[in-house]
């Protein structure tokens, strides 16, 4: 039975990922920071216990992406797929708030702890048999500038300028990737333009891994009304959302089910 890690299970995509592949075969291990949240939303959902577990994660703290993957190894498990699916968005933020280490909480949670999990792990997914060992990183169009949303200038379109709040050190009074003044949409961005980019290296640093390194745009998921209830009526209640794009709209139960497949792949 393969085993997948995905971050992020206690809610939204990643729990219905879990589910969707625990009902495969798969034996799911769902890497979450609220472990009672996550069993909670297991139980609702239904997600066979026999196929699904849940570690502790706090992607914000660098320490505990460490101590989950040592975590993870003393169990003697392999492993074949990790999807990294947890993610921040804080758009509402006034000012930065920064992680243990100190760094800017949405980069930290969405970049930075997703980059060393991804690093640390490369020796786990090699060791594994399975012919088709995949490394996932969730993405979105509202950082991809040759998309729509991606173009959309509130706050600010993904810049990630010469990397200034890099070389500083990121620590505060520090907050965003180029170094200049705090954006917290802008920051959402910056951190998911990081996440394709360390896709797209990986899969340049590692071609003969025997790893698929991808990234995705999941569609613009919504699990509150009214999109479950009424997923035919979002299009007309968006008539500034061209077409093309709201075509994605759904719900994160109807993955590879939605009225229409996706045709969004980021390519590598
Ligand atoms: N929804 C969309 O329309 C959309 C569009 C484009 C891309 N995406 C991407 O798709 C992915 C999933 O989105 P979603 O809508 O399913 O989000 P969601 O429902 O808000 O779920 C996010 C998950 O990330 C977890 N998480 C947050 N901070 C964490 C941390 N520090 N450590 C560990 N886990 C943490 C959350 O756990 P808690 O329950 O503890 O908060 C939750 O399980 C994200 O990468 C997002 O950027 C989504």
């Amino acid at each position: 039975m393969p085993t997948v890690i995905i971050t992020g299970t206690s809610s939204g995509v990643g729990l219905h990922a879990a589910n969707a592949l625990a009902n495969r075969g798969w034996k799911v291990i769902g890497a979450c920071r609220d472990i009672n949240k996550a069993e909670r939303a297991a139980q609702t959902l239904g997600i066979n216990p026999s196929n699904y577990s849940i570690m502790q994660l706090d992607l914000g703290s660098l320490e505990s992406v460490r101590n989950f993957v040592n975590a993870f190894r003393a169990t003697g498990q392999t492993l074949d797929a990790l999807v990294c699916n947890a993610a921040v968005y804080l758009p509402r933020l006034k000012n930065p708030q920064y992680s243990p280490e100190g760094y800017e909480i949405s980069v930290a949670t969405n970049h930075l702890g997703h980059f060393l999990l991804c690093n640390l792990m490369m020796e786990d997914l090699k060791k594994s048999s399975l012919d088709q060992k995949r490394l996932i990183i969730l993405g979105t169009v509202t950082a991809n500038s040759k998309e729509f949303g991606g173009k959309v200038p509130i706050p600010a379109p993904a810049d990630l300028g010469r990397l200034e709040g890099f070389e500083a050190g990121f620590k505060a009074p520090i907050a965003m990737i180029d170094g200049k003044k705090f954006k917290p949409g802008k920051a959402y961005k910056d951190s998911k333009l990081c996440n394709m980019m360390t896709v797209r290296e990986l899969d340049r640093r590692f071609p003969d891994s025997g790893i698929t390194f991808s990234s995705l745009y999941p569609g613009c998921v919504a699990d509150t009304p009214p999109l479950p209830q009424h997923p035919q009526t979002l299009p007309e209640n968006l008539p500034l959302v061209p077409k093309e794009h709201h075509q994605g709209l759904r719900h994160p139960g109807t993955g590879g089910r939605s009225r229409r497949p996706s045709r969004r792949r980021w390519p590598i």
